[in-house]
């Protein structure tokens, strides 16, 4: 991402504030947060800064509130727990805007770091107000935009400051921008993709960009149904997005129009209810399944032949998973396919990368989030640029 300003470029901010856009969206429960992964992934950027001399104002949206001061969306409880995972004092001002705002980060220490109240407490932050974002960027001297998974959005503090201030990604930003121009933009090929996770409709521009990106594209999870019903594979009582067949076989004309291999399961694993330990039958795509029968995970042919794909290639994108994998034995699939990607990114034979919904967790229980080359925590945003959007947060960087 050679066209972007990075924080090294930013040189000696002595005595400057820097307003840092962060994602602190994070899951919190009676008012602790459940993962911090979020704050962790902030660190490197806030102490980036610090140690370049400068004061750090936090910006982070939480929640949607809409514009409204919704008490349980406040960003309170959220600088305590930062500052555990900074290790340093973090404080906190109920407002993102106003002389007592300017005058409480002059009052902070030098290397000081106090985060601002919720961004969207304010009607104007996403609506891209410039009213709003000429007094928050008064503020500062720089801005600083870390929150690569809130770079879908169009709003005050994601992307309009960035014309108000000297602007630069952050370091989190940066590797996100990296690891996903090694995927998409410039990657070592042959590119495969495996696209999984329940609906098509959700996904279609996703699938369209793909097919004339990527040499394979492998759909798993409840969207490969819809596909094979498609074909008129009988799917029996399995879910799929039936109305949606035509949109199937357009992307697959398109894949084949574009020298795409698409991938689809060659045999699957069936039962009459998702629960766990439920007796299941494993059947080739093409047999019969009983009206009462849902495709419920990928099969282990399908898995195999994943497998030979992924060694076959260089670059790997992953979303979505390949089955109910929150309910065991419909894990299977997922766990396989994902230790095979794990081990290979680990030897160096691929780059994977994976992202978006709820594929982090997909890994999670596969035990290989730490060997894959990159994992986003980005969920939306990750999505809109595996469709190939431009993203308004990473357009607002470019130099
Ligand atoms: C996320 O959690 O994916 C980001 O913080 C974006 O949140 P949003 O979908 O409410 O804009």
């Amino acid at each position: 991402m050679s066209s972007f300003k990075r924080l090294a470029d930013a040189g000696d901010l002595t005595g400057k504030t820097a307003l840092v856009r962060v994602d602190f969206n994070v899951p919190m429960e009676n008012g602790l947060v459940t993962d911090d992964t979020r704050l962790r992934a902030a660190v490197d950027t806030v102490q980036t800064l610090r140690t370049q001399g400068a004061k750090v104002a936090l910006l982070a949206h939480f929640g949607r509130p809409k514009g409204e001061r919704v008490a349980e969306m406040s960003l309170a409880p959220v600088a305590g727990a930062f500052g555990k995972v900074l290790g340093s004092n973090v404080s906190f001002i109920a407002d993102c805007k106003g002389d007592h705002v300017k005058a409480a980060i002059e009052k902070l220490e030098p290397a000081g770091v106090i985060l601002l109240e919720n961004t969207r407490y304010y009607a104007g932050e996403e609506k891209g107000d410039p009213e709003l974002a000429k007094e928050i960027a008064e503020l500062g001297d720089i801005y600083v935009n870390d929150a690569f998974s809130a770079a879908h959005r169009k709003h005050v503090s994601t992307a309009v400051l960035a014309s108000l201030l000297p602007a630069y990604a952050g370091v989190n930003m940066e590797a996100e921008l990296d690891a996903l121009d090694k995927a998409l933009g410039t990657p070592e090929r042959p590119v495969l993709a495996v696209v999984g996770g329940a609906k098509v409709s959700s996904k279609i521009d996703l699938l369209k960009n793909l097919v004339t990106k990527v040499d394979s594209l492998a759909i798993g999870g409840g969207m490969a149904n819809t596909f094979l019903f498609a074909q008129g594979v009988d799917i029996g009582g399995s879910l799929a997005e039936r109305d949606m067949a035509e949109t199937a076989r357009e992307i697959m004309a398109e894949a084949e129009a574009k020298g795409c291999e698409l991938l689809l399961p060659q045999d699957v694993v069936v039962a009459t209810e998702v629960k766990p330990g439920v007796e299941t039958r494993t059947v080739l795509a093409r047999e019969e399944i009983g009206e009462d029968e849902k495709i419920l995970d990928a099969g282990p042919l399908t898995v195999e032949r994943l497998v030979k794909a992924m060694a076959l290639s260089r670059t790997l994108i992953w979303n979505g998973p390949l089955g109910v994998f929150e309910v065991p034995p419909f894990d299977a699939a997922t766990v396989k396919a994902a230790q095979a990607a794990g081990q290979l990114a680990t030897s160096g034979a691929i780059t994977a990368v994976a992202g978006g919904g709820d594929t982090v967790s997909a890994l999670n229980h596969a035990g290989v989030v730490d060997q894959m080359t990159f994992v986003s925590t980005a969920g939306g945003a990750f999505l809109e640029w595996m469709e190939g959007k431009p993203l308004p947060g990473v357009e607002a960087l470019r130099a």
